[in-house]
């Protein structure tokens, strides 16, 4: 099945993180946990085909604020597709890297109100994670290799040459 993450169409199988086909795709999306759920990084906001995706999960209800919810945001570090059909997404990072290309200063308001809606599930947020039992080596080896690839991306999204541009390139410069 296809899917599009920030108008780029990658090949998808049947129970695919969405973080993953963004992650293999070399596609911008954040992921400084390593796909753990814990950074809060890798929000994409669904635009089309969101009942072909996986059901919202407990734990991005008690991460994800109604607002967010409302407006379509999932974590792509928890949500699958679930069946064929036109599925769009774009990540927060490419939301970001537009503003910052069309509108700069609106970027202040952007971040403004992603804080804020991350303020308000603090409690739950918090109280979720207490909950959890983390590998912890399996997490610093998913930490450090998202932290790698996060940096990898930063530099194509602002590097412009066109071997970064490619989207399938095994490595960016
Ligand atoms: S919360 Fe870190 S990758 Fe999803």
């Amino acid at each position: 099945m296809q899917i599009t993450i920030n108008n780029h169409q990658y090949e998808a199988n049947q129970g695919d993180r969405l973080l993953d086909v963004a992650r293999v795709n070399h596609e911008h999306i954040g992921y400084f946990c390593g796909g753990n759920s814990i950074c809060q990084t890798c929000y994409v906001k669904v635009l089309e085909g969101s009942e072909l995706l996986s059901a919202l999960s407990e734990e991005e209800k008690a991460i994800l604020s109604e607002n967010l919810i409302k407006a379509g945001t999932r974590m792509a570090c928890l949500t699958t597709v679930e069946k064929p059909g036109t599925i769009r997404v774009v990540s927060a990072v490419e939301e970001v890297r537009n503003l910052l290309e069309t509108n700069p200063v609106g970027l202040g308001g952007y971040a403004a109100v992603m804080g804020w809606e991350a303020l308000v599930k603090v409690p739950d947020t918090l109280r979720l994670q207490a909950g959890r039992e983390f590998d912890l080596w399996q997490l610093l080896t998913d930490v450090i290799g998202g932290i790698g690839d996060a940096w990898k991306l930063v530099f194509s999204a602002f590097c412009g040459c066109s071997s970064c541009e490619e989207k399938n390139a095994a490595t960016v410069c």
